[in-house]
């Protein structure tokens, strides 16, 4: 809220009602309440702490939504800061009130740092994965007789990006084939040794894989690309904000992140690290104004207006994390996963795509539930049982897949499982 509004004008920012509420606040706007504490304890207090936590988003109490890998809410908190932040601006969209979101995007900026355990010269602030990968596929300086050695599982923003521009910029795509089950940290990191030749220049891959939740060695990979001279970009959309990311560690060359998924930030917000010592061999892809203030960003991120509202949420949304504890928060979705995966084992005719060694997964489990349509069981887990997950069409490990994060709890999966097992014996 910009310091020069009055508090009768922030009483008129936030009026609903009479003949200034000309549109309909959404319906968790209209129930709004503060968000109630978190329990004191944290996660060490059990279930009675989760259960503050599942308080802090607005989704119905009855609604098991397990799909963190494709989109998450935004958590209460989240959600005000976004309302104040956009209001704000449309209250008083003078130079003079919106001089303050500049410093405020470097805010969000040191807060991705520190999250992400790098430092703020190497952050950019994008709009999602999709743009980061690509502002990283379009911007190095690429050519006939180049080599860039991709995973088969990776998302299209990291897999036809690069194909579609050796198309156009001429150098060759080497493609690591998929295998399922995992088959192990040691297979991935022998298949990229044994690909890289003396034309590499970029190795990519995804941290966690969004189709069966594939665990990458990343640490192992970004290592291999630094000693063998290539450049190493980690696809982290299905890693920020659910895992402990300690990128000081592994030490990619550029990493990517959306906001509005595993960090329940707010949508439309993302973020590119980009290493110091690769800094200098990435153009930018887009010129014009407003870049960011410090180190690389001065350059690079020139992306013209933006919505400092949502960047503002981000920040929100990390320091949400940061108190409900990251570790807990990894602990608690792998957890549920593995509850998930038993029972799942107990299930007739279930074939599971996710490894079932808990340390080649995460929080991603995909399954073929027998004989079952997908679509329609999906659809009546929704209609009928009020479960909200996502299938997954096609040829490759068809099915359904299931992303549980820290607002889950052991009884929603609980009930995911008894509803599968109704399922698989009924049918839909
Ligand atoms: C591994 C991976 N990379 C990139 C993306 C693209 O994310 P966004 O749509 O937020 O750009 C996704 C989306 O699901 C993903 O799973």
């Amino acid at each position: 809220m910009a310091a020069s509004v009055s508090r009768r004008d922030f009483a008129r920012l936030f009026a609903v009602g009479g003949s200034a509420a000309l549109f309909a606040d959404p319906a968790w706007a209209t129930q709004a309440r503060p968000a109630p504490a978190l329990a004191p304890g944290g996660a060490a207090s059990g279930e009675a702490f989760w259960k503050t936590v599942r308080e802090q988003f607005v989704m119905p109490p009855d609604l098991a939504v397990m799909n963190a890998a494709n989109l998450c809410p935004s958590s209460q908190p989240v959600l005000d800061t976004l309302t104040r932040e956009t209001r704000g601006v449309d209250f008083d969209p003078s130079p003079n009130n919106r001089a303050r979101l500049m410093p405020e995007k470097e805010q969000t900026r040191n807060a991705l740092a520190e999250f992400l355990r790098v430092s703020p010269d190497e952050i950019i602030i994008t709009r999602n994965t999709s743009e980061s990968n690509n502002l990283v596929s379009n911007g190095l300086d690429l050519k006939a007789g180049d080599e860039v050695i991709v995973h088969a599982d990776n998302h299209p923003s990291n897999l036809y990006a690069w194909r579609e521009k050796a198309k156009r910029f001429g150098f060759t795509v080497v493609t690591i084939e998929q295998k399922n089950p995992h088959p192990g940290a040691d297979y991935y990191v022998e298949a990229y040794a044994k690909a890289i030749t003396p034309r590499t220049k970029v190795l990519t891959f995804t941290h966690l894989s969004s189709t069966v939740g594939d665990l990458m060695p990343a640490t192992e990979l970004c290592r291999l690309a630094r000693e063998r001279g290539v450049l190493s970009l980690l696809d982290g959309a299905q890693s920020f904000g659910l895992l402990d990311v300690d990128l000081a560690a592994i030490q990619p060359d550029f990493y990517s992140g959306s906001a509005h998924k595993w960090p329940c930030g707010a949508r439309e917000c993302g973020v590119l690290f980009v290493n110091k010592r690769a800094q200098d061999k990435l153009w930018p892809t887009i010129y014009s104004a407003y870049p960011g203030a410090v180190g690389f960003s001065r350059s690079f991120e020139g992306f013209g207006q933006r919505d400092e509202a949502t960047m503002i949420a981000l920040r929100e949304a990390l320091a949400f994390q940061v108190k409900v504890g990251r570790m807990a928060i990894e602990q608690r979705s792998r957890l549920l996963s593995t509850q998930l995966m038993a029972g799942l084992a107990k299930l007739p005719d279930v074939t599971v795509w996710t490894s079932p060694e808990a340390d080649r997964r995460a929080a991603v489990v995909s399954f073929l539930p027998g004989t079952l349509d997908a679509n329609k069981l999906a659809a009546a887990l929704y209609t009928n049982d009020r479960i909200a997950i996502t299938t997954r069409g096609g040829q490759d490990r068809p099915g359904l897949r299931v992303s549980p994060h820290f607002y889950n709890s052991p009884a929603e999966v609980d009930r995911l499982v008894a509803a599968l097992g109704k399922y698989l014996k009924t049918g839909v």
